[in-house]
């Protein structure tokens, strides 16, 4: 079971909200999804709260360095994919998750200061590919993305990366109002009221191709497993 990290050292580079749209999606699509909340301000965990009995998802709070190696081997039976969000930062707990990961996810925005953020994140992991021989296979997404912003930053930003030989999603996250909702009103891209979000089937759209990227990175086969797993309200796995 594949475990997947969003890291970019930058706070608000949209880390949360990829890593919200690609548990939920997997969900949809029937895999068993634990989703580590490895952030101090744990929006995951209140996005859970907030949301109800969801089908194939269970979160966990109150993770720590010494406990995170712990939550993965115990809920690895039950697990396809582990999602791990982590705090807008580079430190112990960032380190360790980026350690522990099958594929770093580094979600950047279309402005300098991101790429610096994603740039530490580059740093940490030729660092450990360095010093402890540990090669980490990771990518930039692009996020917030606008038609209108096809722009040169980011044109730069991909050019950049490429140079450094950094793999770029091919699928950017759109910037949309869909996305933003989930963390008021809880639940999924799937649970939303077309009535009162617009363009939701855009937003399905995009997160769809979003998960199915990141699911032809991994390096081996993920069966589904989830069918009947329904997790109440409130539940922490921790
Ligand atoms: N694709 C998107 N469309 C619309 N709004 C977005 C999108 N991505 C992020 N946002 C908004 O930008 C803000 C920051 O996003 P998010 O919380 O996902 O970033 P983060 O990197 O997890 O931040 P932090 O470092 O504080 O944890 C939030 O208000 C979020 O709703
Ligand atoms: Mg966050």
């Amino acid at each position: 079971m594949p475990v997947i990290s969003f890291a970019n050292a930058k706070g608000g580079a949209g880390k949360t909200t990829a890593a919200l749209l690609l548990a939920t999606e997997l969900a949809h699509q029937g895999f068993r999804v634990t989703v580590i909340d490895a952030d101090p301000q744990r929006w995951i965990t209140q996005w859970r709260e907030a949301s109800g009995p969801l089908h194939n998802i269970d979160v966990v709070s109150e993770v720590t360095v010494a406990s995170l190696q712990c939550h993965l081997r115990e809920l690895s039976s039950r697990t396809d994919f582990f999602i791990i969000d982590l705090a807008g930062a580079r430190d112990a707990l960032v380190t360790t998750a980026i350690g522990l990961s099958d594929h770093v996810m580094i979600p950047v925005q279309g402005s300098a200061m991101d790429a610096k953020g994603a740039a530490q994140i580059l740093d940490l992991l030729s660092f450990l590919k360095e010093k402890a021989n540990l090669t980490i296979p990771h990518s930039v997404v692009l996020t917030r993305v606008t038609s209108m912003v096809t722009t040169r930053a980011m044109v730069a930003i991909k050019g950049l990366l490429a140079a450094r030989g950094v793999n770029v999603l091919s699928t950017p996250i759109g910037e949309r109002i869909a996305f933003k909702e989930l963390f008021e009103t809880g639940g999924t891209l799937h649970t939303l009221d077309p009535q009162k979000v617009s363009n939701i089937d855009r937003a399905r759209d995009n997160a769809r191709a979003f998960a199915d990227e990141v699911r032809r990175l991994m390096p081996m086969k993920v069966v589904r497993s989830g069918t009947a797993r329904i997790f109440g309200f409130g539940r922490n796995a921790a």
